[in-house]
């Protein structure tokens, strides 16, 4: 850049002169003409900071009490998306926000397809274990025992194809690829035609069922391993927060190649919307049923073949065996698998309230969370829902006394994200142009508290900054003495073992509604929420997507002060009022010159060599590192002598950093998936829920010494123009920041 500088000094003098002038007669228009009813001229309106004793005026507005009585009413019913309970939960939460004088709040349609399970006697989904002779030896129940509710569905795999199958079992682990991969080539076991079995765990479900349709199997049966689910001697739900054996967890199975309706992908799914055929939405084309570990030890138990590896073996009484069918007397039995699924179009609701920006009203700072559950919820999503509406009345509360925010605080309830983050995905798609042109960053809190161990976080890195800031103006939940920065970095460093390094925030993967703002519409996003010691238990919480998600698990077990519900509420809200108040945003984008810099060090440590032996460098993929990093460096300086009391310069570097993210979009997405843009960012294609880095070159990449020699040179040419595209988008997003371009 040096060498331009003294060529383009008379035109930025020039520049500086007629902005200064046009400025100046502008500040003297608004401020002779426009002087709002407070009494205070515009100008200064404009160029005036935040009132900074507002943030602990919400932290200690936020009550643990209002959110306990919250989750109870939220938590009264189960409120499945597109039934009547989970439209009266989207009521409430729209009263609610009128009642705490938002100035406005409204239900939002989509038609969307959902799934539910047949109710018909004659169809129930189940899976049996039989006789020769057709006599049941053991079978899955239609409710959790304890779960005595009729608006409960029964436990069930959203958008699993709907078939009757029966035959020989084959045990297949985590059902991720590198286990097929064993189960075929290392050990000699066919799971094609069979009912194959899955414990639950390391990847998401979608993942899986695509998997055992691609290797062959018949159907696939799921089901919740105490390995991953319930440590021995520690008590099981009603009596603690493990699972017990009669437990189920449901999900959906869907894994497209988008996010949202099944039918409607890019665009909303609205009254004239051109819907899919069912055959071509993606969804998995074999049975996919889950059940309990009490009825799969019954299941497991006696199954011929060899032994099952010594990490294929979980935690059930039992040796497992790979299969297929059954040993000894056992010997002449099968288990036959049967799903029944009702899919139609039907209505979901998403609630959209405002609390407008007194002075940038078109720029939003966005707080989200969905309201639908697969039972009741009381921990995904409705602990966040709780929180969310506490939230929503401090806020109202601040309003009363005379604070409006300078942004607007849009606050969305989603509906239908269980069945695949489906009403914020139709929201973003119908309103993109707005978002993309308008949204300063999205915070998404789904399952508020899922734990009581340590705040967990992923985000884009515009926002890591923020994040930290904002915690170290939380007091910990536990130990109010000290800042919930400190003790988050304690129990999640981000270099492991060393505590005295920054709190670890994750990359943002998918499995929640920040998905559609930041991998579709480029638009800042994290997403929190407070867990168990996940690294320690090697699993999330037990409960999960069961009936005993219940109001009473929170108030016995996870968090019988509230405080934990409390702590979630002040950072999201702390992160929300400085996002809309401050005057210039707080969005670091050296942040991000660090993390590119950080994945383009994973990608040569992984591939460098295999790169290197097709003759492909990465260098200038790295010199477009190094021009970004620039770039972010002299923005951060110029940022220091921004003249604050002129609203244009302000706002141009508002702008800036507002589009940063939008940058890294991709108008033709990634490569067989293109409603995910992000050049950067994406979920695995591995794992839904990881967050995966320079995802177009990683696809590529993915386990290419391994596909076969016919197709490797194909993929080493999507590896060349993938690093093209990661390269120029990285190279586009630093011209962003610069200043005189051309
Ligand atoms: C909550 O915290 C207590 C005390 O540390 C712990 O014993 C308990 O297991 C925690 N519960 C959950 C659900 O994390
Ligand atoms: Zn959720």
């Amino acid at each position: 850049m040096a060498e331009h500088r003294g060529v383009r000094k008379r035109p930025f003098i020039l520049l500086g002169v007629a902005c200064a002038v046009v400025g100046l007669v502008l500040g003297i228009l608004i401020g002779f003409f426009a002087i709002p009813k407070s009494g205070t001229p515009w100008s200064a309106a404009l160029t005036r900071e935040g009132d900074p004793s507002v943030p602990a005026r919400l932290q200690r507005e936020l009550n643990p009490d209002n959110i306990r009585e919250n989750l109870r009413t939220l938590t009264a019913r189960p409120h499945i998306a597109g039934k009547e309970m989970d439209l009266g939960v989207a009521r409430l939460i729209r009263d609610r926000w009128l009642e705490y004088g938002f100035d406005s709040a409204r239900l939002v349609p989509y038609d969307v397809l959902l799934a539910y399970p047949s109710r018909d006697p004659n169809r129930l989904s189940r899976v049996s274990l039989l006789e020769s002779d057709g006599t049941v030896v053991a079978e899955s129940q239609q409710q959790e025992a304890g779960v005595n509710d009729p608006e409960a569905e029964p436990p069930f795999n959203a958008y699993s194809a709907s078939g009757d199958v029966q035959g020989d079992l084959v045990y297949v682990n985590f059902a991720r690829a590198e286990d097929f991969q064993t189960l075929v080539q290392g050990l000699g076991v066919d799971a094609t035609g069979k009912i194959c079995i899955a414990r639950y765990g390391k990847i998401f479900r979608g993942n899986k069922a695509k998997l055992a349709s691609q290797f062959g199997c018949a159907g696939l049966i799921l089901y919740s391993d105490p390995e991953q689910c319930a440590v021995a001697g520690w008590a099981v739900w009603p009596d603690g927060w493990m699972m017990p054996s009669t437990g189920v967890q449901r999900g959906n199975v869907k894994d497209a190649k988008w996010k949202g309706d099944s039918l409607t992908p890019f665009y909303p799914a609205n009254e004239y919307a051109y819907r899919l055929d069912e055959q071509d939405a993606n969804h998995p084309t074999i049975p996919v049923h889950p059940i309990s570990y009490g009825v799969a030890v019954e299941i497991l138990r006696n199954m011929a073949g060899p032994e099952a590896p010594v990490d294929w073996q979980g935690g059930l009484d039992i040796t497992y065996h790979l299969g297929p069918g059954y040993t000894g007397p056992a010997s002449s039995r099968t288990v036959r698998l049967v799903v029944n699924q009702d899919r139609e179009v039907r209505t979901t609701y998403n609630v959209i309230g405002t609390i407008r920006g007194a002075v940038e009203p078109d720029r939003y700072v966005i707080v989200g969370n969905h309201h639908d559950a697969w039972v009741y919820g009381s921990v995904d999503a409705s602990s966040g829902t709780a929180v969310m509406l506490e939230l929503g009345r401090a806020l109202g509360k601040l309003k009363a006394e005379g604070w409006r925010p300078r942004r607007t605080i849009v606050f969305g309830s989603w509906g239908a994200e269980e069945q695949g983050i489906i009403g914020s995905a139709e929201f973003v798609e119908d309103h993109i142009r707005n978002l993309q042109e308008r949204t300063v960053a999205y915070l998404n809190c789904d399952s508020a508290a899922a734990g009581n161990f340590s705040i967990a976080m992923s985000a884009s890195p515009l926002l890591h900054s923020l994040i930290r800031e904002a915690a170290k103006k939380v007091p910990d939940p536990h130990e109010p003495s000290k800042n919930l920065y400190d003790t988050w970095r304690l129990k999640r460093p981000e270099e492991e073992g060393n505590p005295d390094t920054r709190p670890k925030i994750g990359r943002l993967g998918s499995g929640s509604d920040f998905t559609p703002f930041f991998q579709h519409a480029g638009i800042a996003a994290l997403d929190m929420w407070n867990d168990i010691d996940t690294a320690s238990f090697g699993f999330g919480y037990p409960l999960y997507h069961s009936g005993y998600e219940t109001f009473d698990l929170q108030d016995r077990f996870i968090d019988p002060d509230w405080t934990v519900h409390q702590s979630v509420g002040r950072l999201w809200g702390e992160m929300a009022v400085t996002l809309a108040d401050a005057l210039v945003l707080p969005l670091d984008v050296r942040d991000y010159a660090a993390a590119l810099q950080k994945m383009t060090d994973e990608l040569r440590d992984e591939h460098g060599a295999r790169l290197a032996a097709q003759n492909i460098g990465l260098e200038h993929l790295e010199s477009a590192i190094a021009k970004f990093t620039r770039a972010t460096t002299t923005f951060r300086q110029s940022l220091g002598d921004v003249d604050k009391l002129n609203p244009l310069a302000v706002r141009a570097v508002n702008d800036r950093l507002m589009k940063l993210e939008g940058a890294f979009i991709d108008p033709l997405g990634l490569p067989d998936r293109p409603w995910f843009r992000h050049v950067v960012f994406a979920p695995s294609s591995v794992n839904t829920y990881a967050g995966q880095s320079f995802p177009g070159l990683a696809d590529a990449l993915l386990d290419i010494d391994n596909v076969n020699p016919a197709d490797q040179a194909t993929r080493w040419e999507l590896v060349r123009k993938q690093l093209a595209v990661t390269t120029f988008t990285v190279e586009s997003a630093a011209n962003t920041l610069v200043n005189n371009l051309f």
